[in-house]
């Protein structure tokens, strides 16, 4: 966890971004049954551990920038010796003050009697409506309380702003404290990729390697996946989520990997996809060239001022051009491009935002148009090709493959980073690391 500074850094831009006349509500997600009694494990919502770093659920975080006191407030859980016994320690009351920085705590079950109290009187409430209706409810009946009680003093907030407005642009510019951490997600999502491929042979099955990847996230201190492994041999790589992970692998099949390592809340996100028998056969190795080439040169575009649909676009034409000389689709490539014929095989976006989130908060357009990069931003390459089994009109020899190559890409002053350079990709390193 980083020291209580960086938190306090962030919520005193948060503070001045929204200004002294908006108050805003964060709150964590409900703890979820998984079945029977079972919980699912608890991960708490980016935008509270992104302000405080507090872990605990059942926890609403309350900043008011222009308030004369208590301008940061914490509902949590309170302290309790039996219950603690079975579910573990909690920071309680005190400890939201005095680890977490509140000027005041109350107990979570409090928040819908003291909520309206604490919203009264500002212009603006930065609160995420539709997310959890519940949540959705307490703010409805405090504000319908507000009114109702307006002329003895306190008004209702006069705006419902999305949080996307402003913190989620702080959460897209990476301090270097985030990148540090995603340096550390990504080393060890590294050598985890690694490991699959020397551990991946024809007769393992796909379970197996998502064990050992997961092996590795845990052992080296990460908190686990950043999202569900995927690991899928043979025509499974064509499916884009394939997360069953069930198949033995087989002789001739690539196999696809998409896993990222969490570290410290932040996740790392890399595909690689190689040769179980560690050598690519003819037409495998035409399709890897293709979104290998096509993967490098987006990379290089990545920089400040250049967009993300820049880069989508560029990975487009290069595949689209590929597709036509393999056969996979019929010329000219302005046609293939304009009809989006070139969305049977390749039918996802190149990029995304990355950081405590696998896709990212922050804002992809700015005033209708693109927004251009700029240094601290981070973001993945990740083109691919997926031909089914069953494609129509297209040489026999590519039914079944599937091929994406992942990176996550740190955009610097003048250029970028490729965090994830560690990570092998190139024909004949694959083929060593396989073997
Ligand atoms: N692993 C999720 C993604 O690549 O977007
Ligand atoms: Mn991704
Ligand atoms: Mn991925």
């Amino acid at each position: 966890m980083f020291d209580p500074a960086v938190f306090a850094a962030r919520r005193d831009a948060y503070m001045a971004a929204i200004g002294p006349n908006a108050v805003a509500v964060v709150r964590s997600l409900p703890e979820r049954l998984r079945n029977g009694d079972a919980m699912h494990p608890f991960r708490q919502h980016s935008d509270i551990l992104y302000l405080t770093g507090f872990v605990e659920p059942d926890t609403t975080l309350i900043l008011r920038p222009g308030a004369e006191s208590d301008r940061m407030v914490m509902f949590v859980r309170p302290r309790d010796p039996e219950l603690e016994i079975w579910d573990g320690k909690r920071a309680g009351l005190e400890g939201a003050k005095e680890i977490y920085g509140a000027d005041a705590s109350f107990p979570a079950a409090e928040l819908a009697s003291k909520l309206g109290d604490l919203i009264g009187n500002f212009e603006e409430l930065h609160y995420s409506l539709g997310l959890d209706s519940e949540m959705d409810l307490v703010v409805a009946a405090a504000i319908q309380r507000l009114r109702r009680t307006e002329r003895k003093g306190k008004r209702p907030p006069r705006a419902v702003v999305d949080p996307r407005v402003a913190l989620h642009e702080l959460r897209l510019h990476k301090r270097p404290e985030e990148l540090q951490t995603l340096r550390k997600a990504c080393a060890i999502t590294s050598d985890a990729h690694i490991i699959a491929m020397r551990a991946g042979r024809p007769g393992v099955f796909e379970h197996e390697l998502e064990a050992a990847i997961n092996h590795e996230f845990r052992r080296r201190g990460g908190n686990g996946p950043g999202y569900a492994s995927i690991v899928g041999a043979g025509e499974n790589a064509t499916i884009l989520h394939y997360i069953e992970n069930r198949c033995a692998i087989a002789d001739g099949d690539l196999v696809l990997v998409d896993a990222g390592c969490e570290y410290d809340h932040y996740t790392s996100d890399i595909t690689r996809t190689w040769p179980a028998n560690g050598r690519f056969s003819p037409a495998q190795r035409r399709v890897y060239e293709l979104v290998l080439a096509t993967q490098k040169s987006a990379i290089a575009l990545a920089r400040p001022g250049a967009t993300i649909d820049d880069i989508h676009d560029h990975c487009v034409r290069a595949l689209t051009t590929g597709m036509i000389e393999l056969g996979l689709l019929e010329g000219p490539v302005e046609a293939r491009i304009e009809d989006a014929t070139y969305k049977k095989f390749y039918m996802h976006g190149t990029s995304h935002w990355l950081g405590l989130d696998v896709h990212d908060a922050g804002a992809y357009m700015l005033g209708g148009k693109p927004r251009p990069l700029a240094a601290g931003m981070v973001i993945t390459i990740e083109p691919g090709l997926y031909i089914g089994v069953a494609a129509e009109n297209v040489p026999a020899e590519y039914r079944g493959i599937g091929v994406r190559i992942e990176d996550d890409v740190a955009i610097t002053s003048d250029g970028n980073e490729v965090l994830t350079a560690a990570c092998p990709k190139e024909i004949e390193d694959l083929e060593a690391a396989c073997r």
